[in-house]
């Protein structure tokens, strides 16, 4: 049985295939239909979210499969102290596959580890988010049309950015792929990402600060929202929160096809003047991630469709 605690878990051929998979349902949705009639799954959310969950059930619905779960840890018995392991022995009992977004960094894999369905990690603390990134793969793909040479600016709070931290991972397994890691002092990736991803993988990178400095020559900019929920005081997270703004002057400096990219939510950080510029992709990363979320599904529950 497999999994999807990182992008890693995937290789690479494995990914180019699920990618494979998202785009022909993208094509031919009817096909799919009927996919997963029959199976269940599970979401179990204890971290806000409106695209993870939303965005994989109804790829389940997409798939004529049921859905069923909790939004919050509140309304779950882990308000009376029980433990992401015996709630996923009893998930086991009631779904086929279960998709779960916690705080604390390595929470799906726990579940994982004590599971009879498989488990898919929607975001864990500031550590990893990995159908984020095969959505990301599969808009950068569908609408650049390639994974390699690629020069990629990863802009805002890239310290606890757990999209940006799966993202890199994934990407540094393709040809020529150069990263501007753009982001406040305090804010910078962590040393593990830097030293041992980076780093030891002989990456070309660099850091900067202001995102006029780096803008110009990127094929994409991922902007990311300083994330209030990890600050530990109010004052640090109100000093950051507008540190970037995305606006119309500064795609005037950005190359005619570069693609700017969100995982969402936005607060302040793209002004919506950017919305109807045609780089502006991130509303269209969303409907790749039901794409991406069917295609994972199927793989992980191994439904061949004809
Ligand atoms: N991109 C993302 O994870 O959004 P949600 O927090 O709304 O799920």
């Amino acid at each position: 049985m497999k999994h999807l605690m990182s992008p890693l878990d995937f290789t690479v051929e494995e990914l180019d295939k699920l990618l494979d998979l998202a785009n022909d349902i993208e094509k031919n949705p009817s096909k799919y239909a009927h996919a997963c009639e029959g199976k269940k799954l599970a979401t179990t959310f204890y971290e806000p979210s409106t695209r993870t969950r939303l965005s994989f059930e109804a790829a389940m619905l997409n798939l004529g499969g049921n859905i069923l779960g909790f939004s919050n840890a509140a309304s779950s018995s882990a308000a009376k102290g029980e433990s992401v392991a015996d709630t996923i022995r009893m998930i086991s009992c009631y779904a086929d596959i279960c998709a779960m977004r916690h705080p604390k960094e390595g929470a799906p894999l726990v579940a994982a580890l004590n599971s009879s369905i498989p488990v898919i990690n929607a975001g864990d603390g500031g550590h990893q988010h990995p159908t984020q990134t095969l959505t990301d793969l599969l808009t950068i793909r569908s609408l650049k049309g390639r994974l390699d040479n690629l020069k990629i600016g990863l802009c805002g709070d890239l310290k606890f950015g757990r999209t940006v931290h799966s993202l890199i991972n994934a990407l540094i397994r393709y040809p020529n792929i150069s990263f501007v890691l753009i982001s406040p002092d305090e804010l910078q990736i962590p040393s593990y990402i830097r030293e041992d991803i980076l780093g030891k993988n002989n990456i070309s990178f660099e850091e900067v600060v202001r995102l006029e400095d780096a803008i110009t020559d990127l094929d994409i900019l991922y902007m990311t929202r300083v994330q209030r929920e990890r600050f530990f005081n109010e004052e640090d997270y109100i000093r950051m929160k507008d540190f970037y703004i995305l606006d119309k002057p500064k795609m005037n400096l950005a190359k005619e096809d570069m693609l700017v990219l969100h995982p969402l939510p936005r607060v302040n950080e793209i002004s919506v003047e950017v919305d109807n510029d045609p780089r502006a992709v991130y509303f269209e990363q969303v409907q790749y991630g039901v794409y991406v979320r069917m295609a994972l599904i199927l793989t992980l529950l191994e439904v061949q469709v004809c």
